[in-house]
């Protein structure tokens, strides 16, 4: 993201406090934890649980969540292929600026297309992480935790994900958590592991993102 040519016309604006400034004050690197799953798979679950721990534990770390989002910087989106695009297209550029100030974002978005997580991952590729949080079609639907796949096989529901709408399953994701087979704590326990190496443990600096 720093390196990015900016468009004609445009300056780009260099801050004062730098990244090892930042790293220095937080005691870990910033870092964007990308959760990828079909609706129920348990993204916000672990999300908020990861937030709370990660926050006890002296870390700087914010939930991007599909649901709260969607209720505003991306209210005028819908489901259609292409505003799930932009949906995803700005949460890639918000998670890099939030990882870019130093805390450690933690997206819960569906985000079915591999080539919009692609691009959220270019954006700054040594600081993202991409999780698949992997819960078969039959768990989630057994679950349906606010009642949407119900309303989606009766048609009440256009294009939603896993019944009218794809999901394409990471290919090459730095983590999978399966949660249709293990519990939340356990979940949890083995993300604050994977946050900690990956991005340093809050406190010390024994790691540079
Ligand atoms: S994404 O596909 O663009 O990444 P996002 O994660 O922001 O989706 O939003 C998903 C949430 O929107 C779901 O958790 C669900 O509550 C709600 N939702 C409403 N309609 C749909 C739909 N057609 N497909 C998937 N989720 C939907």
């Amino acid at each position: 993201m720093m390196d990015k040519d900016p468009p004609a016309g445009l300056f780009r604006v260099e801050h004062r406090v730098t990244p090892a400034d930042r790293r220095a004050m937080n005691g870990h690197g910033g870092g964007v934890l990308w959760l990828t799953g079909l609706s129920g798979s348990g993204k916000t679950t672990l999300a908020l649980a990861l937030e709370q721990h990660l926050s006890l534990k002296g870390y700087q770390a914010y939930v991007l969540d599909g649901d709260n989002i969607r209720g505003g910087l991306n209210s005028d989106l819908g489901f259609s292929p292409q505003d799930r695009d932009e949906n995803i297209r700005r949460i890639g550029e918000v998670s890099a600026l939030f990882a870019e100030a130093g805390f450690i974002a933690i997206t819960a978005f569906i985000s079915p297309y591999a080539k919009d997580r692609r691009r959220a991952r270019a954006i700054d590729p040594a600081r993202f992480r991409e999780v698949h949080v992997n819960a078969d079609l039959e768990t989630c639907e057994r679950r349906d935790p606010k009642g949407l796949y119900r309303k989606a096989r009766q048609g009440r529901i256009t294009d939603f994900t896993g019944i009218s709408a794809p999901y394409e399953i990471p290919e090459n994701p730095d983590l999978v958590i399966h949660t249709g087979n293990e519990s939340v704590a356990n979940s949890v326990s083995t993300l604050l592991g994977f946050v900690e190496t990956e991005f340093g443990a809050a406190g010390s600096m024994d790691r540079v993102a």
